[in-house]
C-alpha cells in the first residue's frame, strides 16, 4: 500500500480543520505511524492566515501546537495527492464531492464516521462561539484522529 495521506477540510481552514489536523499529527506521531496529512478549506476567506487564535490556544492546551499552520483552499490536485480526505460538516462534504474528479482515487468521508457510535454527525462550527466550544471541537477531532491512527496502523499490520 502506498504511504497513507489524510487531508482535513472545513470552511475556513483556521478553527475546526487545523486543530485536527494537529491532533491528528500528534498521535500518528506517538503511535509511530508514517504519514503524511494537511487541512484546507472549501472557502477562499483566510488563504494565508494563521489558525483562529481560539483554535491555537485550545491546541496548546492540549499539548499540541498549530500556529505555523496556514490557511488554503482544497483543490482539485487535493484528490490525487491524498488517500483520505475528512470533511468536518455535510455542507463541506457536498463541496468536497462538487469539485471531485472522477479519476480520484481518495476516499472521502465525514470525519466521526471514523468514531465508533458517532457515525454521521458533525464536528461543529465554533467560529461565533467561545472558548467552551472549541474544547468541544477538540474532544471531537482528537477522538476522530486516534481513531483514524489505529485504523491507519491495522491496514499496515
Ligand atoms: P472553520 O471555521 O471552518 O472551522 O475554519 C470558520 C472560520 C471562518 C468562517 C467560518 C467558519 N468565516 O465565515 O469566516
Amino acid at each position: 500500500m502506498s504511504k497513507p495521506s489524510v487531508l482535513f477540510v472545513c470552511l475556513g481552514n483556521i478553527c475546526r480543520s487545523p486543530m485536527a489536523e494537529g491532533a491528528f499529527r500528534s498521535a500518528a506521531e506517538k503511535a509511530a505511524l508514517d504519514v503524511e496529512t494537511d487541512s484546507a478549506g472549501t472557502a477562499d476567506y483566510h488563504v494565508g492566515q494563521p489558525p483562529d487564535a481560539r483554535a491555537i490556544r485550545t491546541a496548546a492546551d492540549n499539548g499540541v501546537e498549530i500556529p505555523g499552520l496556514r490557511g488554503r483552499q482544497l483543490r482539485p490536485d487535493d484528490f490525487a495527492r491524498f488517500t483520505h480526505i475528512f470533511a468536518m460538516d455535510r455542507q463541506n462534504l457536498r463541496n468536497i464531492e462538487s469539485i471531485r474528479s472522477d479519476d480520484s482515487g481518495a476516499k472521502v468521508a465525514l470525519l466521526m464516521d471514523t468514531v465508533r457510535g458517532r457515525e454521521g454527525e458533525e464536528v461543529a462550527d465554533p467560529y461565533h462561539d467561545g472558548d467552551e466550544q472549541f474544547a468541544l471541537t477538540w474532544a471531537d477531532v482528537d477522538a476522530a484522529a486516534k481513531s483514524i491512527v489505529a485504523a491507519l496502523k491495522s491496514e499496515k499490520a
